[in-house]
């Protein structure tokens, strides 16, 4: 296989899992053993080693690309549960070689190499069947971590067990939302776990431990936590699913960075400040209401003719905004005054309205300072503009509000 790679870069990505990481990802997917677990890209072997001290049962099945690889060894070192190929993870006829039907595997664990393969045109078949062919503007672009991922899930059994080691990119940039939403629609994200930087050698990545069950529906939050520098892991929150397009790393969510002692950012507390994107042509068009600025009142709320049922607002092509949402007027002469909140249903926004959605410990809070008269006060400091006036993202989310 061809690899394009940095020059400081292995270049199979053959940065190796430390055993404490991979009993806590073995933890974390539970003490029954699966029938069949797969590691594709297995290296030395750290993952499944640890798995077979917990999974008695288990058959393991490794595959790596790098006839030198640790894993070679484990069937003559740890028995016939396992079995070892040397192959490539990515190729078209893997399940033939393995002798595995695709969605046979009951668990799979995997640390996929983070590098960016030359694209083969069967790489598309193993993201359209996975259900992540749309995931990236460009398919040829996907990265290694996702094609394994794809690979893993094709693998897998419904309710099938899949842990993961992947990179901050994948779990935090906005590149990835797309996946991470896709992800959190088709199957659940029971837990992901932020380790601290370092935790390779050889490379200062920063990585998550991911567990995830296929194709399981029906779950309103994921476990978030992570390993505290000194090693303790911190307890969990319960992120809502609906933010893990955003992002789904902990340290983000728990940094409500105090700025003083009196006083927090709105960027610190923020999940996403998004623009509405009807124009006021588009507007006229629409078979729904849609909000602007001339629709805010003294209620603090979002009047009912505008509140959606969620089929209606599926018209938008644009931003709908959730319950929880503040919605604030983006332009105009009293922008400082156009503050409220959805307490319910959908709401389709115009292109001056912004949509912020903030962690909801700290929704009230934000809500009730905004519509405060610090809060008129700090929304007009950060506008711009005299005749016109208007707050750009940035400066809503430096707003520091007075606790
Ligand atoms: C990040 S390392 C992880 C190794 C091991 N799973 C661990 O956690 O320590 C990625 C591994 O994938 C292997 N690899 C890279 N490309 C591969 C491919 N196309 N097929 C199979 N293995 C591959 C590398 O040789 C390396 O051992």
């Amino acid at each position: 296989m061809t690899i394009r790679v940095s020059k400081t870069s292995d270049p199979l990505g053959r940065y190796y899992t430390h055993a404490t990481v991979a009993g806590l990802l073995v933890q974390m997917m539970g003490k029954r053993s699966p029938d069949l677990a797969l590691d594709l890209g297995a290296g030395d072997g750290a993952l499944v080693r640890q798995a077979s001290t917990v999974w008695k049962s288990t058959r393991f099945i490794t595959v790596d690309i790098d006839e030198n690889a640790g894993s070679v060894e484990l069937p003559a070192s740890g028995g016939d549960k396992f079995k070892h190929y040397v192959a490539d993870a990515l190729s078209k006829n893997l399940s033939e070689r393995l002798a595995v039907n695709l969605g046979c595997a009951d668990a799979a664990l995997c640390n996929p190499p983070y590098i960016r393969p030359l694209w083969k045109k069967h790489f598309g078949e193993i993201l359209e069947e996975a259900g992540l062919s749309h995931v990236l503007p460009k398919m040829s672009d996907a990265p290694s971590d996702l094609l394994f991922i794809a690979q893993n899930l094709r693998f897998l059994r419904s309710g099938g067990h899949l842990g993961l080691i992947l990179p901050d990119g994948i779990i935090a940039g906005e590149r990835f939302q797309s996946l991470r939403e896709t992800l959190v629609r088709n199957h659940k994200i029971e837990r992901v776990i932020e380790l601290p930087r370092r935790i390779f050698k050889g490379t200062d990545a920063k990585a998550h431990i991911v567990i995830l069950a296929k194709d399981v529906g029906g779950s309103n939050h994921i476990k978030i936590q992570r390993v505290e520098n000194d090693g303790v892991l911190s307890s969990s929150i319960a992120l809502p699913s609906d933010f893990a397009k955003m992002r789904l790393d902990y340290s983000h969510y728990l940094t409500a960075v105090k700025c003083g002692s009196d006083s927090l950012t709105i960027r610190s507390v923020a999940v996403s400040a998004t623009r509405g994107n009807c124009s006021s042509a588009q507007r006229r068009s629409m078979s729904v209401p849609v909000f602007h600025t001339t629709e805010f009142d003294a209620s603090g709320t979002v009047p009912s003719s505008f509140v959606l049922k969620k089929q209606d607002a599926s018209v938008a092509t644009g931003l709908v905004a959730v319950p929880g949402d503040i919605l604030l007027a983006r332009v105009g002469r009293n922008l400082e005054s156009k503050v409220c909140i959805v307490r319910s249903g959908y709401v389709i926004l115009s292109d001056c309205i912004f949509s912020l959605r903030v962690l909801p410990a700290y929704r009230e809070q934000v809500f009730n300072f905004l519509t405060s008269q610090s809060g008129r006060e700090a929304l007009a400091s950060a506008s711009h503009g005299v005749a016109a006036r208007f707050i750009t993202t940035e400066a809503l989310l430096n707003i520091k509000m007075s606790l």
